[in-house]
């Protein structure tokens, strides 16, 4: 009986803390995204590789992030949040223009390596976003467009 109503104790305070998180809401204006400054705007891109970064990186690494609606509940929102800060620290592609040539080249470099290890998009990313996942085909597609850029 007692051992019951320190499970339930637990609960209730496991519940509240959910609750008062709740108050820390994260910031989810986007910077503005200078079309100018765009990837897509400095490399001539065929349309098939511009719809799959678009797809599968924009969420994280540009200033066009859509946030899904479970971004409302604490603590996943802070997860979230967190993925496209460091995401946009690594790659924006919406800053593209403002990265001097050498840095291009890098990050250009990284985005093939990532790619080519399947370790992007992330995985919780692609388990929550079908409309993300690549193919075997369109992953290769991809490297060999960072490939030859
Ligand atoms: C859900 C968010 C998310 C998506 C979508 C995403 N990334 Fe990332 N990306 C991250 C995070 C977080 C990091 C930094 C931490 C890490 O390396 O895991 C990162 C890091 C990177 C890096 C830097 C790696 C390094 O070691 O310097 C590259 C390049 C990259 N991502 C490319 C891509 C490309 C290309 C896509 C689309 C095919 C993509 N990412 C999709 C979140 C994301």
């Amino acid at each position: 009986m007692k051992k019951a109503f320190k499970l339930k104790n637990i609960i209730i305070a496991i519940v509240l803390v959910l609750l008062l998180i709740q108050f820390i809401r994260i910031d989810k204006t986007n910077p503005i995204a200078d079309p100018g400054l765009d990837y897509f705007s400095i490399v001539q891109a065929p349309q098939e590789i511009e719809t799959l970064i678009k797809n599968s990186c924009y969420d994280c690494h540009s200033n066009q992030t859509v946030y899904p609606w479970y971004s409302n509940l604490a603590p996943v929102s802070w997860i979230i949040k967190s993925h496209v800060k460091e995401g946009r620290q690594h790659v924006n592609f919406s800053e593209w223009g403002n990265y001097p040539a050498g840095r291009r080249g890098h990050k250009n470099d990284a985005c093939k390596e990532m790619i080519e290890k399947k370790e992007m998009p992330i995985k919780p990313y692609l388990l929550m976003h079908p409309e993300a996942r690549l193919s075997e085909d369109q992953y290769a597609k991809l490297v060999s467009w960072f490939t030859n850029e």
